[in-house]
């Protein structure tokens, strides 16, 4: 069975949390898209784990965890992280694969990606990574795959740094280089979960273009970029929270525009520890944007919604939701793809109860109180989509099931 697990608004959702909780019951882990930009953390026994290209199923030591071929990867990265792993303990070795179609981020990519941000004149707000610049020579097919790394006439372009930079790292990277759909074909009978990284709303194509990562997050990458076809996936899982952040620049209708100490803004950051885990930069924190959520389970077939930091909201008395926008004094109920109407989009919004008490120590659907409930099924009705899944907390056991996702329909 294959699952698919995006993030479904501009990442940071809690995938990592989720991916790993979901991976008990799954044999192989594949994160399709992405790179060093990516920031998953996992809070084990107390414990945190914060991963950048690692799929979030390396904690389980039975796990096979797979960077799939629409990575881009910084060997240098990977092999930080890695080690930073096995000095908690965790015992990676012959259970780390690279598919042989993934790119290389190479050293000067990194120093591209910050040209182009401090020439542009409204920056993305990249993270530095060199994920654009990797993703551009793939495309322009001048990029470095794990399978060119001994293909002397592939490697005949680059300078001698980069040739020296891909020597240095190829002894490490050819053992865990692998054919991904034969693998994954080979073992059709394993559970397999697909881990896209950032978002839907930051993918190439379904996100706020420009203000996007280069890679794909859409659910599509999966079978892309996973080594799998569309038909063989069984089910999509959209990971949102119950508020909306974002980090970098970018239209964000339901931003709070008080930041200030004291603020609501400055609660839900602190609340919910809303810092990149990749650059630590303080998130842009507002409102759930339900336009924006249904546009995204539309536009990746999301089966099942997966909500997370719910318990973040415990304290509050009243919250709202946005339902609408009004651009021009107009309502409108579908996302716009053009930046300029998205800027100026004033939500429309709906109040709902608090339910004032902690939520984190419940462990059934039954247990959530009243109208942390009827903010869950409200937003059920309004996306069409049911969650199964409910996050109050950021460790394993703080997770409601209400179906699991390896039950076929
Ligand atoms: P890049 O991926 O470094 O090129 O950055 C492009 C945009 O995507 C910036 O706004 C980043 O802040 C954002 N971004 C990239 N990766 C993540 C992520 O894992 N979580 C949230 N935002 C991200």
């Amino acid at each position: 069975m294959n699952v698919v697990i995006i993030g479904a608004q501009w990442g940071d959702e809690g995938k990592g949390k989720i991916v790993d909780y979901l991976a008990r019951d799954a044999g192989i882990v594949v994160r399709f898209s992405g790179g060093a930009n990516a920031g998953h953390t996992i809070v084990l026994s107390g414990t945190k784990y914060a991963l950048h290209l690692v799929p979030s199923g390396i904690l389980y030591s039975d796990k096979i965890v797979i960077l799939g071929s629409g990575m881009v990867i910084d060997p240098e990265a990977l092999f930080a992280e890695l080690d930073g792993l096995k000095a908690k303990g965790i015992d990676w070795e012959g259970r780390v694969l690279i598919s042989d179609r993934a790119h290389l981020v190479l050293p000067r990519y990194k120093d591209v990606d910050r040209e182009m941000e401090s020439n542009r004149k409204k920056p993305i707000g990249t993270t530095g990574r060199g994920i654009g610049v990797a993703y551009a020579f793939k495309a322009s097919r001048d990029g470095i795959r794990i399978a060119d790394i001994d293909d002397e006439d592939r490697l005949q372009n680059l300078g001698e740094e980069d040739k020296a930079f891909i020597a240095k790292w190829r002894g490490k990277l050819k053992p865990m280089a692998t054919d991904l759909a034969a693998y994954i074909s080979r073992h059709r009978n394993s559970w397999t979960l697909f881990e896209g990284a950032q978002g839907a709303l930051l993918d190439i194509d379904t996100g706020t273009y420009p203000f996007v990562s280069s890679g794909m997050s859409c659910a599509a990458g999966a079978a892309a970029q996973g080594g799998i076809g569309p038909r063989r996936i069984d089910r999509i899982l959209g990971v949102f929270k119950a508020y909306t952040t974002r980090v970098g620049n970018g239209p964000f209708p339901t931003e709070f525009k008080d930041d200030s100490p004291g603020s609501l803004s400055n609660y839900i950051r602190t609340t919910g520890n809303e810092y990149g885990v990749t650059t630590g930069r303080p998130r842009r924190c507002g409102y759930l944007d339900l336009v924006a959520l249904r546009y995204a389970c539309m536009v990746n077939s999301i089966d099942r919604l997966v909500l997370t930091h719910l318990d973040v909201y415990d304290a509050l008395p009243e919250f709202e939701a946005c339902v609408a926008y009004r651009i021009d004094g107009k309502v409108v109920e579908d996302f716009p793809a053009s930046i300029r109407d998205l800027e100026r989009a004033v939500p429309v919004l709906k109040k709902f109860d608090g339910w004032k008490t902690p939520i984190s120590a419940c462990q059934s659907w039954e247990e959530l109180p009243t109208k942390a409930r009827e903010y869950v099924e409200f937003i059920e009705t309004f996306t069409e989509t049911p969650i199964s899944i409910v996050s109050v907390g950021s460790d394993r056991q703080q997770t409601i099931v209400r179906e699991s996702p390896w039950t076929r329909f």
